[in-house]
């Protein structure tokens, strides 16, 4: 049976859109969602409580996106962006069961597949935490669009710890991002997908690593344009010039998700302690 076409004619455009991750990885979500669309109110939930999630079960991601999602349409937001991989790759089809069309979805891995799948026409490699290279996501979703390309998934779970303790540019990174990308499953990659949100903060030491050998995908610019498609395709894109208002919603205030958040929305923004 055809699934039935969503109708958001209840939203309006001046509604926030809800934004999540486990921690500050969402950050580079939300920082690209801000620069496309920066008419848009945003809240950021980071659940810095339970990160990192790339280490937990199924069951347990679950439990943390629905209590989140709940908590976003609480808050009236008209759209969800689940800005995480191992959260869309363990419980993207729960939160979209629980959102049940009120509001549209958009998660962090099936734009990016659809675009590589549609552009790269070479060997491609995944990094990413290891809920999400066990859930192989990434390759279901690129083979589903076609079936020639060559999917490499390594999982690297020490560079979330790295990048939550802030040590970018520091010698322990270099050496884990030698480590990882050195991995004989990488080696004749043309393209390189950072799945894992968190990874772009680290965008220069692996793009270094490489040099020009490798392509390294850019996915929140693909997930923020996405979102402005289907924001647009239903008519809610706030178009009102005002000043946008960021809110932050943290379950554990740390001193890294701090640094990086004012970074990107400027020292004003004020975080909030909520344990979901
Ligand atoms: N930023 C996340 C991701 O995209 C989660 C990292 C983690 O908490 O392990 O997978």
């Amino acid at each position: 049976m055809k699934k039935k076409k969503a109708d958001y004619t209840h939203l309006s455009a001046n509604q926030p859109i809800g934004i999540f991750d486990s921690g500050v990885g969402g950050l580079t979500v939300a920082k690209e969602i801000k620069r496309l669309l920066p008419n848009e109110d945003l809240i950021y939930f980071g659940d810095t409580k339970h990160l990192p999630y790339g280490e937990k079960s199924r069951e347990a991601i679950v439990g943390y996106c629905t209590k989140i999602t709940e908590f976003l349409l609480e808050k009236n937001c008209k759209a969800i962006v689940i800005a995480c991989n191992s959260a869309t790759a363990n419980a993207l089809q729960e939160v979209q069961e629980l959102v049940a069309d009120r509001v549209p979805v958009i998660d962090v891995i099936n734009p990016v597949a659809e675009k590589v799948s549609y552009e790269i026409h070479n060997n491609v490699g995944v990094i990413a935490t290891k809920a999400t290279v066990n859930s192989g996501l990434y390759k279901k979703s690129i083979r589903k669009h076609n079936k020639f390309i060559k999917v490499d998934e390594l999982a690297t779970p020490l560079l979330v710890p790295a990048i939550e303790e802030g040590f970018k540019n520091h010698p322990i990174t270099h050496s884990i991002i030698y480590n990882y990308l050195s991995n004989s499953k990488l080696k004749n990659i043309e393209t390189l997908i950072l799945g894992c949100t968190h990874y772009p903060l680290l965008i220069d030491e692996i793009k270094q690593y490489y040099g020009n050998r490798v392509r390294v995908i850019d996915s929140p610019n693909i997930v923020a344009s996405q979102l402005k498609i289907i924001l647009d395709k239903h008519n809610l894109l706030n178009e009102e010039n005002h000043q946008s208002t960021y809110q932050f919603f943290l379950s554990d205030i740390t001193k890294n998700f701090e640094k990086i958040s004012k970074k990107f929305f400027g020292k004003s923004i004020d975080l909030e302690l909520k344990v979901l």
